[in-house]
């Protein structure tokens, strides 16, 4: 896809119904040959329309004027392409886990909590946030809250998974006690999302009275070694969100392999419906009449439980499952949050 092209698909599917000041200023910058052409100068991966938004975000570039937008991204491209190269997309949204919650609260089991690709590890809380699906009472009562509109036949939880050890992969953990690694993450949220930055200043609070235990590098490369030191008397659930958009093909087959001789683990997968059939079983498919938004809640990728708003707002629960037919992605560049 050209830098034209990809921002173009952001504006229409990504922005349009989320922030009209991406969708404006995406569709701006895809009109602009020159500024494309600069885009188009940096390595594919560093091309990404949210990447290039969030760094522009953390420069304090003005938004509410496309022209003046328009110009620093012109103006400032030296120091906007630096970033880029250096930075990669890192949005960190604790509304996620609300995804998991249903599926966790149902093992008997104590939890050794594994999540790959965690940034700040935000997501690994299910436990400590209050989370409300349509209203309904949350089950612990804290300083963030999570409010989820639910449709479909969410099992809603009834108590809280006991989790006894969580862990965070990812090639560069953020601390969200650093304020450069807070500056970057609030940078990664949406213009109109203040509801978002709220949270992350909340959750970021709740994580740093007891952060995770981070593991640096490749999901690929580190989760075989985490595994082998979990606690047998744990239940080991590897999940992740947000995160196969960034690993090429290869990578997520590795990366299923891995799982797929781990049987005693279990795999929960809330990624965008283009990734997440390469991770996966060569069955898996959806049935057309599910549409292309949100992301998709898969079991050991093979059951679908759920399609969900990318970061967290909704959650629409299928029942039964859907499992065992053939998803065909399109693009292996979407889906990137
Ligand atoms: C968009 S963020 C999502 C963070 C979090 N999962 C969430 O949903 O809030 C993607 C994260 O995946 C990490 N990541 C990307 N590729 C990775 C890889 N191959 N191994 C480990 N982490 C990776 C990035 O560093 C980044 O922190």
């Amino acid at each position: 896809m050209r830098s034209s092209e990809w921002f173009r698909w952001f504006a229409v599917n990504e922005a349009a119904d989320s922030s009209a000041t991406y969708e404006r200023l995406s569709l701006a910058l895809a009109d602009d040959d020159r500024l494309m052409a600069m885009v188009d100068s940096l390595p594919s991966a560093k091309r990404q329309p949210n990447l290039l938004f969030a760094v522009a975000q953390l420069l304090e570039a003005p938004t509410e004027e496309t022209s003046a937008f328009l110009n620093f991204i012109e103006r400032r491209w030296e120091q906007v392409s630096a970033e880029m190269k250096l930075r990669s997309t890192q949005t960190n949204e604790a509304a996620r886990c609300a995804a998991f919650l249903p599926l966790l609260a149902q093992e008997q089991k104590p939890i050794s909590l594994i999540e790959v690709g965690c940034a700040a590890g935000l997501c690994l809380y299910p436990d400590r946030y209050s989370i409300s699906y349509n209203g309904r009472p949350s089950l612990v009562e804290s300083s963030c809250q999570i409010e989820v509109a639910a449709t479909g036949a969410l099992p809603y939880p009834v108590r809280l998974p006991r989790i006894a050890a969580r862990i965070g992969i990812d090639l560069n953990p953020l601390d969200v006690q650093d304020p450069d690694d807070l500056a970057w993450l609030d940078a990664c949220i949406w213009p109109e999302h203040q509801d978002r930055r709220d949270r992350l200043g909340r959750s970021a609070a709740l994580v740093a009275q007891d952060p995770p235990r981070f593991v640096t590098g490749d999901l690929v490369d580190e989760l075989e070694a985490v595994l082998a030191a979990i606690d047998p008397e744990t239940v080991p659930v590897v999940f992740h969100t947000a995160v196969l958009a960034y690993v090429d093909q290869r990578g997520r087959r590795d990366f299923a392999d891995i799982l797929h001789q781990h049987p005693e683990a279990r795999w929960l997968a809330n990624e965008s419906r283009w990734v997440i059939d390469a991770a996966e079983s060569p069955t898996l498919d959806l049935p057309n009449e599910l549409g292309s938004s949100g992301f998709l809640l898969v079991e050991n990728g093979i059951r679908v439980h759920a399609q969900c708003e990318p970061h967290g707002r909704w959650i629409n629960w299928l029942e039964p499952p859907i499992a065992g037919r053939q998803l065909r992605p399109e693009s292996t560049k979407t889906g990137k949050h």
